[in-house]
C-alpha cells in the first residue's frame, strides 16, 4: 500500500528548503517558529553539517526554535551578543497583498516580532492557503497579555469591536502560557480595515505585551504550492 502524500506538508517542506537556500556563510540568522519554519531550520542545519555553509549563528524566536536548532546543529547566539541580524526566516498565519501578516498561531509572535523586525531581510515562508485579501478573514488575531490584566484587556478589546477568547491548551488543562509566562487572547474582528492603526491601538492597552499584526516588516514572501502534483515555490 503506497503512503498518501500530504500536499500541505510538501508545500511546507519545499518553501522551507527554498528559504534555507537563501542563507549565506558568515551571517546571523533569525530562526522563526512553527511547522513551516521547522523545515527551514532542518535544511539550514543540513547545509551546515555538509560544510556548504560556515560561520552561521542563529537567533531563535521561541523555545521550539531553540530545541530544533540544537537538534540540527545550528550554533546559537543572543541579541546581547550581536549588533544586527542579516536574515530572518519565519512563517505566518495570514499574508495580505501588501505583505502584512497575522502571526502568533504558535503563541511566539512577541519574540518573533523582535527578531523579524531587526533582520535586514525578513523572509516569510507560507503555503498557498495562507494568502488572503484581507487580514483577519480566516484567522483570529493573537494578543499576548500579562496574566493579571486579562479581564481589563478583554473589556478594552470588546470596546474596540473585537470578540476576544482566551487561548486554551491542548493536552494541558488551562490556558496556553507563552515562553515569557504570559497568556494569549485570540480576537475576532469583523474587518481589519487599517492593520497599522490596529497594531498600535492594541499595543497601547495597558497589559498588552504584543499583538500578531506584522505591518511593513516582511521583505520577501515565499509561497509553497502544489499544482498537478508538482511542488513549486514562488515569490510575491
Ligand atoms: C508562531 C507563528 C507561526 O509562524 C505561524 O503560526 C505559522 O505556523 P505554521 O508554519 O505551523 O503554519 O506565528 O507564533
Amino acid at each position: 500500500m503506497s503512503a498518501e502524500i500530504d500536499p500541505v506538508k510538501v508545500m511546507k517542506q519545499e518553501v522551507g528548503k527554498a528559504a534555507a537556500a537563501l542563507v549565506k556563510s558568515g551571517t546571523i540568522v533569525g530562526l522563526g517558529t512553527g511547522s513551516t519554519t521547522a523545515y527551514a531550520i532542518e535544511y539550514l542545519g543540513k547545509r551546515i553539517q555538509s560544510g556548504e555553509l560556515t560561520d552561521i549563528k542563529g537567533i531563535p524566536t521561541s523555545f521550539q526554535a531553540e530545541v530544533l536548532a540544537k537538534q540540527y546543529g545550528i550554533p546559537l547566539t543572543t541579541l546581547d551578543a550581536v549588533d544586527h541580524i542579516d536574515i530572518a526566516i519565519d512563517g505566518a498565519d495570514e499574508v495580505d497583498p501588501q505583505k502584512n501578516l497575522i502571526k502568533g498561531g504558535g503563541a511566539a509572535h512577541t519574540r518573533e516580532k523582535i527578531v523579524d523586525a531587526l533582520a535586514e531581510q525578513f523572509v516569510v515562508v507560507v503555503d498557498g492557503n495562507k494568502l488572503v485579501d484581507r487580514l483577519g478573514s480566516t484567522f483570529l488575531l493573537p494578543v499576548e497579555v500579562i496574566p493579571m490584566a486579562i479581564a481589563p484587556v478583554m473589556r478594552a478589546i470588546e470596546k474596540l469591536g473585537g470578540k476576544p477568547e482566551l487561548r486554551m491548551g491542548i493536552r494541558k488543562a488551562g490556558p496556553v502560557i507563552t515562553d515569557q509566562g504570559n497568556m494569549v487572547i485570540d480576537v475576532k474582528f469583523d474587518s481589519i480595515d487599517n492593520p497599522a492603526e490596529l497594531e498600535k491601538t492594541l499595543n497601547n492597552i495597558p497589559g498588552v505585551l504584543e499583538n500578531g499584526l506584522f505591518v511593513g516588516v516582511a521583505d520577501v514572501i515565499l509561497v509553497g504550492e502544489v499544482k498537478d502534483g508538482q511542488p513549486s515555490v514562488r515569490e510575491i
